[in-house]
């Protein structure tokens, strides 16, 4: 870990200019890789913005903005950005064909030791690594968004990855300020995701059958299991319910969960009329005219 000077960062869109703003942030040498000047263009403006929230919420001072921007490279050579680095963090588009490509043509320059880290969403580390000299040296570190604010990194090894490889990308993460956990091994979606989804799939159900509106789910996340996960996380909890509670509770209600497979038909809806949440400024909520009223 103490052997990591320099950073190669490829992609500076919205996860990457987060994760190279972050080494940065940590006095880390910062090759900034992208396509095309006006990507790099983007990502450096991305991350000027951040920095400047960053300044008027006292979280940096002084000069601080603009050593942590000196110390980005911003650069579309892969031999520039990758020849130096002890450490690679991938933010390319979310494909397996363009990842393996990218990262085949990226290992050429790197030494034999350095750690080749995808922050992929979801797809195999195993799938990748496969195709690459040095297996061993490539891992799984999956930021969450917004990375410059949220603090868990899954480190997720692929069948061929060192242990030590894990090791170092753990102690990294936690060095630059994350909160990094390590998976014992590969699974779709990782954790978090398979968390997320398995709760939503049940909400979407909730809404659909009539049973809560969205603010009703929303509010009694809120207010319940939001607030004890946060502190002690599901399992801790359970234990702190009383396993046999739960097993009493699961024995009644587990036939009755949302069990649909393939795309959430719920999803599927709001998505095929064209309501996507924010960025379209309707999903269950209303994000134009009246500002987070629900829209359903
Ligand atoms: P994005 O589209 O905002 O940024 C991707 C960047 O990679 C762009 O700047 C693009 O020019 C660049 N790029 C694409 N192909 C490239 C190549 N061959 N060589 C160099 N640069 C290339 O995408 P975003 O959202 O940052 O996602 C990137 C990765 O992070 C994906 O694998 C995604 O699944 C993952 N991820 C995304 C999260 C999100 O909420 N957006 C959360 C966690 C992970």
């Amino acid at each position: 870990m103490n052997d990591i000077k320099v950073i190669a960062n490829i992609g500076a869109g919205t996860m990457g200019h987060a994760t190279a703003m972050q080494f940065a942030m940590k006095g880390y040498q910062v090759n900034l890789l992208d396509m095309s000047q006006a990507a790099l263009k983007h990502g450096l403006e991305l991350i000027d913005h951040d920095l400047d929230t960053f300044e008027q919420n006292g979280i940096i001072k002084g000069n601080q903005k603009a050593d942590i921007l000196a110390r980005i490279v911003p650069t579309t050579d892969y031999s520039d950005a990758l020849t130096e680095a002890d450490f690679v963090i991938e933010s390319i588009v979310e494909d397996l064909k363009v990842k393996q490509t990218v990262w085949q043509k990226a290992e050429h320059y790197l030494s034999d030791q350095t750690i080749m880290a995808t922050n992929t969403s979801g797809l195999s580390p195993t799938a990748i690594q496969d195709g690459l000299k040095h297996p061993e040296n490539f891992v799984v570190a999956h930021f969450w968004n917004p990375a410059q604010l949220m603090p868990l990194v899954e480190v997720v090894p692929g069948e061929r990855t060192a242990e030590d490889t894990v090791k170092t990308t753990v102690s990294l993460m936690n060095h630059i300020g994350k909160h990094a956990v390590a998976l014992k091994k590969e699974a779709l979606g990782f954790v978090g995701n398979r968390l997320q989804l398995a709760v939503l799939r049940e909400a979407f159900k909730i809404i659909n059958d009539g049973i809560a509106s969205p603010a009703a789910v929303d509010d009694i996340v809120k207010y319940s299991l939001g607030r004890r996960w946060s502190l002690l996380g599901p399992i801790a909890s359970a234990d702190l319910g009383g396993l046999d509670v739960f097993k009493n509770i699961s024995t009644y209600l587990y036939d009755d969960l949302a069990n649909n497979t393939g795309t959430d038909p719920v999803l599927k809806k709001m998505v095929d009329q064209g309501d996507l949440g924010v960025k379209s400024g309707k999903g269950f909520y209303d994000w134009e005219g009246d500002n987070g009223k629900e829209a359903i």
